[in-house]
């Protein structure tokens, strides 16, 4: 074995000395070169950024392709498969090294000679370093492994009934490593293929060309030709029917949610094209929408082609089609331009809201945008409360997650300061030129990693080279310091203002409830009075709201949520049947955390904990990992 370096020693040579703005070699292509100065020129590019939460060291040796075999099985919960890689190596590389957690490694070739390699120390969240021998000029490096039964990216939805079992992967931020070896930095992307075999009768999905019709052998191919980051792997297994919806549009679901589905999502050609018509062509030919089980732990994950959602958003009424909207937004911000690192997690979600409330904003209206505006704002008022009691760097656009879960980066400041951030930047040199500087900033950046510097760089080059905007928008105190600034953009609903006037009318018992216009207010009004009745409005209250409007019966699940939510404040017992039901049934931790979180502080421990055990074995490990922390769960106990 030779030349193996220790777990924690990260690459240093260029990275001090590659000035932000010199270091352009990034901006090459990535695609399809074969001259060497130009592979030489984009290997040194990728010095220019540490990623703390992967072993690769793509400037000496990285991925560019996956051909990727493997079959999966239920009965052991495992994944068996070869991950084939066609590579890029710096002159001198003597190791390619991925990253893995919980893999087992049963073999490795280099151009297909058996090679040597070692599996380094696990880390906390990070896992092990696979490093590999290369001989000078090695191309291809081929992987044989299994994935853990417990491997935390996946959930094994057990078969119920006529209900067939069900298995999806949720890769980000570093849990692919823990079903593919892999070089799990998002700014290493690569293309792959896939062949897949899974049992007969179900169907499977990738972030890739799709199937469309279940396959007799269970045996399934996949192409992604453009090339992606880690995280943005994904598969799914299950009895799922496909359904077209538009030219570039389908939804795939089980058949009981097939219809459902259909008829919910039936304007995502519209977004699609809304989309387009302000920052230009989608790169990824088709946009498709899987609803997976209520077990998923997110509302969507926009994996490419294919974005993964929750069954919570059919409404049955489209009410909730903002996901979609922000889903399909990350076509472009996150997957075409992607966060180098997960401290620059901003650059992915904060554009991503901005762009999903542009797109509401084209297809449904202002008020509308400007009601999600204003429900961001308040999410955002209370994150940064909570947040600067704890960790108040937290707060900060530019993160410092070395040494711990990324996952730690996924609160509203990326999500909401972000957009804050980029709607202040719109007020200060108009719609017009920042729409067009945000068109030209995909296309400069498509298919490529982009670190906060070199975006500020970028910004003050271009859509801030004016002195009195860059001023004005005070960049640094936005990107590099805490809380909300306070030239934070206004945001002005009306229809929200009324709502609060009638709840203030409603709770000092100016305004009967049978009185409320509760008929009249769409979800993201209904949502607004009810998640902000005082947290001491009586059971006998919530009885009559619930008499008069029958709220409990809702099908929107984010009225519902912010109902139970309330209720378990109240001590309204009515809903606690419904309650159970659905932390038994639905995995998304966005609701799972406030309603444990009431109970917790609403004295109900007790029934946080009987309904957590029953519901727990359902949860994705994203989800267990909170409520266990909030809960205090420990396992041997239980
Ligand atoms: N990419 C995220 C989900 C994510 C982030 C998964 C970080 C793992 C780590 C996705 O685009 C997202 O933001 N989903 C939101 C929906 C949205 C409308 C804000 C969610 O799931 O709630
Ligand atoms: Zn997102």
């Amino acid at each position: 074995m030779k030349s193996l370096f220790s777990a924690g020693r990260w690459s240093t040579g260029l990275l001090g000395l590659c000035a932000l703005a010199a270091c352009g070699g990034a901006d090459e292509p990535q695609e399809s070169d074969s001259n060497s100065s130009a592979k030489a020129e984009r290997i040194r590019a990728m010095n220019q950024v540490t990623d703390h939460h992967s072993y690769a060291r793509p400037d000496e040796a990285r991925i560019t392709h996956l051909d990727w075999s493997a079959s999966v099985d239920f009965e052991t919960r495992t994944i068996t498969g070869t991950a084939a890689y066609a590579i890029e190596t710096a002159d001198d590389a003597e190791r390619i090294v991925f990253d893995t957690h919980g893999l087992a490694i049963a073999g490795v070739t280099v151009d297909g000679q058996e090679a040597d390699f070692t599996l380094g120390e696990e880390r906390p969240f990070i896992g092990r370093p696979l490093t590999i021998s290369l001989h000078p000029g090695a191309e291809r490096v081929a992987i044989q492994y299994t994935s853990s039964p417990d491997a935390n990216a996946l959930l094994w939805v057990e078969a119920q009934g006529d209900r067939a079992p069900f298995l999806f992967t949720q890769s980000q931020a570093i849990l692919a490593r823990t079903w593919i070896p892999v070089q799990d930095s998002p700014g290493i992307r690569f293309s792959y293929d896939a062949k897949v075999r899974v049992p007969q009768g179900l169907m499977a999905m990738m972030s890739a060309e799709n199937p469309t019709e279940t396959s007799a052998d269970g045996v399934y191919s996949f192409r992604m030709a453009q090339p992606i980051p880690a995280y943005l792997l994904a598969l799914a297994v299950g009895e799922v029917e496909y359904r077209s919806v538009g030219e570039r549009c389908a939804v795939y679901a089980t058949p009981d949610l097939i219809d459902k589905a259909a008829y919910e999502f039936a304007e995502m050609e519209e977004l699609l094209l809304a989309a387009e018509g302000l920052y230009g062509p989608y790169a990824w030919e088709r946009y498709d929408l899987l609803i997976l089980p209520a077990a998923f732990p997110f509302g969507g994950m926009e994996n490419p082609r294919l974005t993964f959602a929750t069954p919570t958003i059919i409404a049955g009424d489209r009410s909730l089609v903002s996901l979609v909207a922000h889903e399909l937004a990350h076509s472009w911000s996150g997957n075409l331009v992607t966060n180098a690192t997960w401290d620059d997690f901003w650059l992915n979600e904060g554009f991503t809201v901005y762009f999903e409330q542009r797109i509401m904003e084209a297809v449904y209206g202002r008020d509308v945008s400007e009601m999600l505006a204003t429900l961001s704002y308040q999410g955002l008022v209370d994150e940064v409360d909570a947040i600067s009691d704890l960790n108040p760097d937290d707060t900060h656009l530019k993160l410092h997650l070395q040494g711990r879960d990324p996952d730690d980066g996924m609160t509203a400041i990326a999500y909401d300061k972000g957009y804050f951030f980029l709607r202040l930047m719109e007020n200060t040199v108009g719609r017009e030129r920042f729409d067009a500087w945000l068109a030209s900033y995909f296309e400069e950046y498509a298919f490529k990693g982009m670190d906060t510097e070199r975006f500020v760089d970028y910004l003050k080059r271009t859509l801030l080279a004016d002195e009195a905007d860059l001023a004005a928008v005070r960049l640094d105190e936005w990107i590099y310091g805490p809380g909300l600034p306070d030239n934070c953009p206004r945001v002005a609903s009306p229809r929200i203002e009324r709502v609060d006037a009638v709840l203030t009318g409603w709770e000092d018992g100016s305004l009967a409830t049978a009185d409320l216009p509760w008929n009249d207010w769409v979800y993201q009004e209904r949502y607004r009075f009810l998640s902000n009745i005082a947290d001491d409005t009586s059971a006998e209250r919530m009885a009559e709201l619930d008499a008069t409007w029958g709220i409990g019966r809702t099908g929107n699940n984010e009225v519902l949520f912010a109902w139970m939510e309330q209720s378990i404040r109240s001590g309204y017992t009515p809903t606690y049947p419904r309650l159970e039901a659905f932390l038994i049934e639905v995995g998304r931790r966005k609701f799972l955390t406030p309603l444990y979180r009431a109970m917790k502080e609403a004295d109900q421990m007790d029934m946080a904990l009987d309904i957590y055990g029953k519901a727990r074995p359902g949860y994705h490990s994203v989800a267990t990992g909170t409520m266990d922390a909030l809960l205090d769960w420990n396992e041997a106990d239980s």
